[in-house]
């Protein structure tokens, strides 16, 4: 792997333990003003020093992130949907390589959808993506998107999504967590992220969740929802880095949580 790649490869993914815990900001991209995402400055400040990086798009980024922050950038490059329109699969590349460069971005990233009308088209936006990202030493982030059709996030769907993005040269691929999700890892041969999907019942489900994918072999998370919309973000990715960086099981990083929400 060049210099460049591998540079920006171990700024996202820590060498010093192998994993990883990514900030998600991205939603509005899509779904415009989202529930604790209304003011994108006000949400990521408290929370930048504790992500290892943080994945949002250009206008974001520009607007509400101090360009003095040292916090890794993964930046959205796709797009071109939103909720209300007729269909969220229907994306194209809204950003060029050239900008990310422009804008010091650790990688880029972009949905794929698989087994939709679209499929061909997401899927050769990556491999143009890749293509580009090769050039300059810059990693892609292939999502393995569901759409509205959440009821898809099982290990066949996602195990054939996510060996697509890698086949294609995805350097890294953003799932979802499963049943069985082991097998979606072990067919897929760069590093697997989790999104955290729509906000769980509690806080301790979502830690379960993290601890789960990290025993059966994520490198880590890629979490937006489930750490900002809870009423205690910061507490709450203290307790998710605590299992992705320090082995912590799900009862230490929920005691870590109740602890730190009190000093909240
Ligand atoms: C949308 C995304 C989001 O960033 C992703 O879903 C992660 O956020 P969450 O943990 O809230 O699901 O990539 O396609």
């Amino acid at each position: 792997m060049d210099w460049g790649m591998e540079n920006r490869l171990a700024r996202i993914i820590k060498p010093e333990s192998g994993h990883t815990v990514m900030l998600a900001v991205d939603h509005g991209y899509f779904l415009g003003p989202t529930h604790k995402l209304e003011n994108p400055r006000r949400t990521i400040e408290p929370l930048l020093t504790y992500a290892d990086s943080i994945m949002l798009t250009r206008g974001i980024l520009r607007s509400s992130v101090k360009a003095t922050a040292s916090t890794p950038i993964v930046l959205r490059v796709s797009g071109g949907t939103s909720i209300i329109g007729k269909s969220l699969a229907d994306e194209g590349i809204t950003t060029s390589l050239e900008e990310a460069v422009r804008l010091n971005a650790a990688a880029v990233a972009l949905s794929i959808f698989v087994g939709t009308e679209y499929e061909r088209q997401t899927l050769l936006s990556l491999s143009k993506l890749v293509d580009e990202g090769e050039k300059y030493g810059m990693p892609v982030l292939a999502v393995t998107a569901v759409g509205k059709e959440l009821e898809k996030r099982d290990a066949r769907f996602l195990s054939l999504s996510s060996r697509i993005a890698a086949e294609l040269g995805a350097r890294m691929v953003k799932t979802y967590y499963c049943e069985n999700f082991e097998k979606v890892v072990d067919g897929c041969p760069v590093p697997i992220v989790i999104a955290g999907g729509p906000k769980l019942a509690t806080e301790l489900d979502a830690l379960q969740l993290t601890y789960e994918a990290i025993q059966k072999g994520a490198v880590g998370v890629d979490m937006g929802r489930n750490i900002w919309q809870s009423d205690h973000p910061v507490a709450m990715i203290r307790a998710i880095r605590a299992i992705v960086h320090e082995n912590a099981t799900v009862k230490e990083a929920s005691d870590l949580f109740n602890r730190m929400k009190k000093g909240e």
